[in-house]
């Protein structure tokens, strides 16, 4: 059985559909903090199976070992934690809890219950700025904000722990944009208040619940002008899990991986990509750059490919068919 914290979220809800399409049984643990208990009945509808639910925060430490007692865990996706890079910055120590303690508390359950196969949810956003690319996952970590660095004192405290002891089997996924939604359309990102990423606001200015997209800046190093980022569909990126556990059943150690498409798309393209997919013309006005942005962020891909065997399949335009899809359901 594999244990999956932050379950109900957003990338953790399609990786337990592809999971159990893929044979696996799951016990999902969430504290409900950014996603709602009708995910857990929308994954019981999607995969035809009852979904084994703990409420809880994964700090918990008796609820944790109480899920080990129950439950035969032989290993553990991590997802639950903070991701919002403004609000890390506001408020560094409730990030470090969640994100660094959080995992910690998982780690130690686990070595307790003698569980020793992990996979951690890790950011491209530990590269920082300044990087070659495509960045491949060699090249000297950065990251900028706070949240940033406790996905990058992860990835290291995972590697002390499996120098400690070589039993553990560990790979952190470096996501480039995850996007879209499960074709469905039961499932898929919630954001709370104003959307901080492009493709949630592009679906709420589609919808005409917000007049306009905010373009930052048009003076990139790009072909356009405008941002290029790696969009990477969530389902593509749930199945790239699916890749790791199945890489772990046949080896051990501490393997960071990127996934993303190693394309680049740039923000007029994905305002295009979003009007084909809705039909809906897209207001847009430029405005000033936003802090911390980068020119270009794109994966090297090849680590992905030869080493876990998984290559994201879905382009843009099916990623922004799928989140249009979503985001009608939701307002229906
Ligand atoms: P999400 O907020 O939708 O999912 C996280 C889930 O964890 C939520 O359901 C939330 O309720 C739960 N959670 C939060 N803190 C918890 C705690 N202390 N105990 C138990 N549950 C807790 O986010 P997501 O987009 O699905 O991201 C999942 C993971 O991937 C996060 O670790 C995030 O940092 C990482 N990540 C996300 C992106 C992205 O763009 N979405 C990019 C790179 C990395
Ligand atoms: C952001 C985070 C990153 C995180 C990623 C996925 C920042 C600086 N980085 O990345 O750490 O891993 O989300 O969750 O926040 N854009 C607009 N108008 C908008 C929103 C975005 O023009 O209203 C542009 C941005 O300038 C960027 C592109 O769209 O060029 C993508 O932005 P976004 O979706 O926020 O992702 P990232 O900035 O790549």
């Amino acid at each position: 059985m594999i244990l999956v914290t932050g379950g109900t979220g957003y990338i953790g809800s399609h990786t337990c559909i592809e999971l159990s399409r893929a044979g696996f049984e799951v016990v999902v643990l969430d504290s409900l903090a950014n996603s709602s208990s009708d995910v857990v009945g929308r994954l019981e509808q999607l995969t035809g199976k009852p979904t084994v639910f703990y409420e809880g925060d994964v700090r918990d430490e008796a609820l944790l070992a109480k899920i080990f007692a129950e439950r035969e865990v032989t290993g553990v996706i991590h997802f639950a934690g903070l991701k919002s890079l403004s609000d890390s910055l506001r408020d560094p120590l409730a990030y470090y809890s969640s994100n660094v303690a959080g995992t910690v508390a998982v780690l130690k359950a686990m070595q307790v219950a003698g569980c020793r196969t992990f996979i951690f949810s890790s950011s491209a956003t530990v590269y920082g700025a300044f990087q070659a690319m495509p960045v491949n996952e060699d090249s000297v970590c950065a990251p900028i904000t706070a949240y940033g660095r406790t996905k990058f004192h992860v990835e290291q405290m995972l590697s002390d722990l499996q120098a400690s002891d070589p039993a553990w089997g560990i790979v952190s996924l470096r996501y480039f944009n995850p996007v879209g939604a499960h074709e469905s359309g039961l499932i898929g990102e919630r954001p709370l208040g104003t959307p901080a990423n492009l493709v949630p606001y592009l679906a709420q200015v589609a919808a005409g619940e917000r007049s306009a997209l905010k373009i930052y800046g048009r003076d990139y190093e790009t072909r356009d002008g405008t941002g290029v980022r790696d969009y990477v569909h969530v389902v593509d990126l749930a199945k790239g899990h699916v890749a790791a556990l199945q890489h772990l059943a046949r080896s051990r150690g501490h393997l960071v991986v990127n996934l993303g498409t190693g394309r680049g798309t740039s923000v007029l393209e994905m305002v295009n990509a979003f009007e084909r997919a809705s039909n809906k013309k897209i207001a847009c006005e430029f405005t000033d750059r936003r802090s911390g942005d980068v020119d270009v962020c794109v994966a090297d891909v090849s680590r992905a490919r030869d080493l876990l065997g998984w290559s994201a399949e879905h382009d843009v335009d099916r990623m922004c068919i799928d989140a249009w899809r979503w985001q009608s359901m939701i307002d229906a």
